[in-house]
């Protein structure tokens, strides 16, 4: 017989569980919706696409869910916590520990070396990591040769690889990426997408992840369509031809 699921609390069925979420900006005249009514569910070890129009809400959803944003309505639940009302410093802790983050344009600390960026966040969480931890994290994106390189002498494929390598060190129950392949060429956004894939099937690693690329969708266990704030659709396993079209009903 299987455990019970809540007999390991570090590893909950849905790391991320979004209720009737809603996030407005501004006021007024200046009133945006940006997230209107929005339930959803990432179950854990799994990797979700999340795509829509230009303005229709993605990231401010990722950063709702991850706790980086407020929302205005509604509860999310990130890592087995209700973060809905939780206190700055209680975010900043559950961030550190249990979010990984990754931008489209890598963010990475330029005068660190990738081994120093990769050492950062488990610094920020107190760890003192080993060199060899921190170059076990490097191997794991196929960087281990490049520890001692800055930012600005690794192409962008590698800057996004040590960019995953970070998010990952802390072994985060969840990864948020938004559009972590934006930014590169077709050749090193498909190591990244291999990348994430291995850490969904090997590691049982939560993906979330914002793209407007359909074969970067297609890699993905699900895509989640918005369109102005709302959840729009769902589909299981998409080819990219199958996310393209519906993205162009939704864009059109
Ligand atoms: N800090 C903010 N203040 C005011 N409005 C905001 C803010 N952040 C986002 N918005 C608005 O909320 C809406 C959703 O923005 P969001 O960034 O989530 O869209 P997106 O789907 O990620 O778009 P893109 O594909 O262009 O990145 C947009 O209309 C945007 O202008
Ligand atoms: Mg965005």
């Amino acid at each position: 017989m299987t455990a019970p699921a809540l007999a390991h609390p570090a590893v909950p069925v849905a790391p991320v569980q979004l209720h009737q979420v809603s996030r407005h900006y501004g006021t007024g005249e200046a009133r945006v919706q940006a997230l209107a009514d929005v339930s959803v569910t990432f179950p854990a070890g799994s990797w979700t696409a999340v795509m829509g129009p230009s303005g229709s809400g993605k990231s401010t959803l990722l950063h709702c869910a991850a706790g980086l944003d407020r929302v205005t309505s509604g509860r999310v639940l990130l890592a087995g916590q209700d973060v809905t009302h939780a206190t700055d410093a209680t975010l900043t802790g559950l961030r550190r520990r249990a979010v990984g983050f990754v931008f489209q344009n890598f963010n990475l600390i330029g005068a660190l070396t990738a081994e120093q960026n990769v050492a950062l966040p488990l610094k920020l969480a107190g760890a003192r990591p080993s060199r060899q931890v921190v170059r076990a994290a490097l191997a794991e994106v196929g960087l281990a040769d490049r520890a001692r390189h800055r930012p600005r002498e690794l192409s962008g494929g590698q800057q996004q690889r040590v960019a995953i390598a970070r998010a990952m060190a802390t072994r985060p129950s969840v990864l948020f990426a938004d559009e972590p392949t934006g930014a590169l060429d077709t050749g090193s956004a498909r190591t990244v997408l291999r990348l994430l894939r291995r850490m969904v099937d090997t590691a049982g690693q939560t993906v979330v992840m914002v793209t407007h690329d359909p074969v970067a969708a297609a890699s993905a266990d699900a895509v989640v369509f918005l369109s102005d704030g709302r959840i729009a659709d769902r589909l299981a396993r998409p080819s990219a031809a199958q996310v393209a079209e519906r993205l162009t009903r939704l864009e059109g």
